[in-house]
C-alpha cells in the first residue's frame, strides 16, 4: 500500500529538512519553500492527503495558502503551524473552516505524528463518505438503465406490458424463499427485468400479430436469449445477468433452448426465472408462446 502523501510548506530550510527525516518512514513527504511553490505541487502532482505549512512565510502566508488550498483542493486536510504570537490570526483561520488541525512551534515530532495519523483517518472517513455517495448514485442511474431497456422492449410487444417487472417481483419470491443472499437477489432482480431484451431484434409484426405463429417466425422468436446474452455479455464477470438470460428458456429435463441444458447445469437464477416466467404467461392472455398456439404457457 503507497504511504500517504504529506506536502510540508515552510521558508526555513532546517525545518523542512528535519520534517522529512522524522516522517518520511510513515509517509510520503514533500516539501515546498513557499506558499506559491506548494500550490504550484498541488496541482502538478497525485493528490496530497495532508498540507502541513507554517503560518509566517514571506509572500503568500499559511493562512492564504490554506484558504486557497480549502478551495482548489478540499480533499487535502489542512494543519497550521504558528507561534504563539500569531495566535489570532490562527484562530481565524481555525473560526473559517481552513484547518482540521492547529499545532504551536516548535512542536514535539509525537505531537506533529499524531496529528498528520488523526487528518489521514480524518481524509479516510471523508473518502468513504463520498464513495458512498457515489455508490448511491451509480446505483439510482443503473437502476435508471435497467428500466429504460426494459421498458424498451415492452414498448414493442404489447402482449409484454408489464411482464418483466411482474416476473421480477415474483422471481424475488421465490429467490427469498430459497434463501438467497443480498447479491444473487440483486443480479437475479436485473436478471429478471431485462430477461427478454433479446426480443429487441425480433421483428416487430411477429411479436404485435395475433394468433399463431409459423415455425419460422417461431425459430426467430427462439433467439432473444441468445441476442440477450450478446446485448449483456461484457457486463462485469461478478454479474452473471447475461447467463442468466441465455438460459431462461432452458428446461429441466433437456427439452428448453438454446442449449438444451439439463438440470442443475442450468443456473439457479435462470431456473428461477423459468419458473416465474411460465406462471407469469399462464395468468396473461398471451396469444401463442409456439407455433401453431399449442401452448400459451411456456414462458415469453
Ligand atoms: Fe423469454
Ligand atoms: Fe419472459
Amino acid at each position: 500500500m503507497p504511504k500517504p502523501r504529506v506536502l510540508v510548506v515552510d521558508d526555513d530550510a532546517n525545518l523542512l529538512d528535519s520534517m522529512r527525516r522524522q516522517f518520511s518512514a510513515n509517509f510520503e513527504v514533500v516539501l515546498a519553500h513557499s506558499g506559491q511553490h506548494a500550490l504550484e505541487l498541488m496541482a502538478s502532482s497525485e493528490p496530497f492527503s495532508v498540507l502541513v505549512s507554517d503560518l509566517k512565510m514571506p509572500g503568500m502566508d499559511g493562512i492564504q495558502l490554506l484558504s486557497q488550498a480549502s478551495e482548489r483542493f478540499p480533499d487535502t486536510v489542512r494543519i497550521l503551524l504558528t507561534g504563539y504570537a500569531d495566535l489570532q490570526n490562527a484562530i481565524d483561520a481555525v473560526n473559517q473552516g481552513f484547518i482540521f488541525r492547529l499545532l504551536t512551534k516548535p512542536c514535539p515530532p509525537e505531537a506533529l505524528g499524531h496529528a498528520l495519523a488523526e487528518a489521514i483517518r480524518h481524509q479516510g472517513l471523508v473518502e468513504a463518505q463520498r464513495q458512498n455517495y457515489s455508490l448511491k448514485r451509480y446505483k439510482r442511474l443503473l437502476e435508471s438503465i435497467v428500466r429504460a431497456f426494459s421498458a424498451l422492449v415492452e414498448a414493442r410487444d404489447p402482449y409484454l406490458s408489464g411482464h418483466q417487472v411482474r416476473v421480477t417481483a415474483l422471481a424475488l419470491v421465490i429467490g427469498q424463499e430459497l434463501g438467497m443472499g443480498p447479491d444473487d437477489l440483486e443480479i437475479l432482480r436485473i436478471a429478471a427485468m431485462l430477461h427478454d431484451i433479446g426480443k429487441v431484434k425480433v421483428p416487430a409484426d411477429f411479436l404485435n400479430r395475433p394468433g399463431a405463429l409459423r415455425e419460422e417466425e417461431f425459430s426467430i422468436i427462439k433467439m432473444h436469449p441468445e441476442v440477450g446474452y450478446e446485448i449483456l455479455k461484457d457486463l462485469d464477470e461478478d454479474w452473471p445477468v447475461a447467463i442468466i438470460i441465455r438460459q431462461h428458456h432452458e428446461r429441466m429435463d433437456g427439452s428448453g433452448y438454446p442449449q438444451g441444458l439439463h438440470g442443475e447445469d442450468i443456473v439457479q437464477g435462470a431456473r428461477i426465472i423459468a419458473v416465474a416466467d411460465v406462471v407469469d404467461a399462464m395468468c396473461s392472455h398471451r396469444p401463442s408462446a409456439q407455433p401453431g398456439g399449442r401452448s400459451r404457457h411456456a414462458g415469453t
